[in-house]
């Protein structure tokens, strides 16, 4: 069964869909993007500490978007966009070519069960999708808990337009998912910096 069909079931929920049409995301000067989420810690702070830029969240989970976007709201934070579906059909429908600076994805589902490996979401289709949405120069950040997730993403680099900076790192986030790790007592993640090298037509 293709992925798209299990977790796109829903329809596209924008949080606010006047701000969405009034974007003009190639002229939106700086744009971030966050995929995945989740309760949105890392995605506000990163707003409110760049109020120029404009922050796009895609989440697939229902009723995410309600909770971030009313913390958006209450912090007075504008310029959030926040989308509910699968981060694959954002980026084929809804995010124009070379019109994004930075993405991330803290801790993305590491679907560990080698029968479930067909729906991890950094294949290297999905990479090259990236790369072509990605800004020249732009560039995406990749943290995961999963050692083997890890290995496995990097194995999907090659002929993805990337230059690679990766390794081990200590917790610095302090998202939802990173919290849970530190109380299990995991201490190190693993981190794959995508920097632009090369345009992917996609
Ligand atoms: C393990 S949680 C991490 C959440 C958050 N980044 C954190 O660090 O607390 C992974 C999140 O990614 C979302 N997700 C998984 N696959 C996705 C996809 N294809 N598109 C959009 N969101 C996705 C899940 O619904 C979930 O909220």
């Amino acid at each position: 069964m293709d992925t798209r069909e299990i977790f796109c079931k829903n329809p596209v929920i924008i949080s606010d869909v006047k701000a969405w049409a009034g974007n003009n995301l190639k002229n939106a000067g700086t744009i971030e993007v966050e995929i995945g989420f989740g309760s949105g810690e890392y995605l506000l702070r990163r707003a409110s500490e760049h109020p120029d830029r404009l922050f796009i969240g895609i989440e697939k989970k229902p009723g995410m978007i309600t909770e971030v976007s009313k913390r958006a709201e209450s912090r007075n934070l504008d310029n959030i966009r926040l989308i509910e579906t699968c981060a694959e059909d954002a980026f084929n429908d809804l995010i124009p070519s070379c019109s994004i600076t930075r993405a991330y994805s803290l801790f993305p589902d590491p679907w560990p069960k080698r029968k479930h490996n067909k729906y991890r979401l950094f294949t290297k289709a999905y990479l090259r999708l990236l790369n072509n949405r990605l800004v020249s120069g732009g560039e995406a950040l990749i943290v995961t808990d999963s050692e083997e997730y890890y290995r496995w993403i990097l194995k999907q680099t090659s002929d993805t337009g990337f230059e690679l900076e990766n390794g081990p790192i200590p917790p610095q986030f302090d998202t939802r998912f990173e919290r849970k790790w530190i109380k299990q007592n995991v201490s190190t993640f693993y981190r794959i910096q995508l920097n632009k090298a090369e345009h992917i037509e996609a």
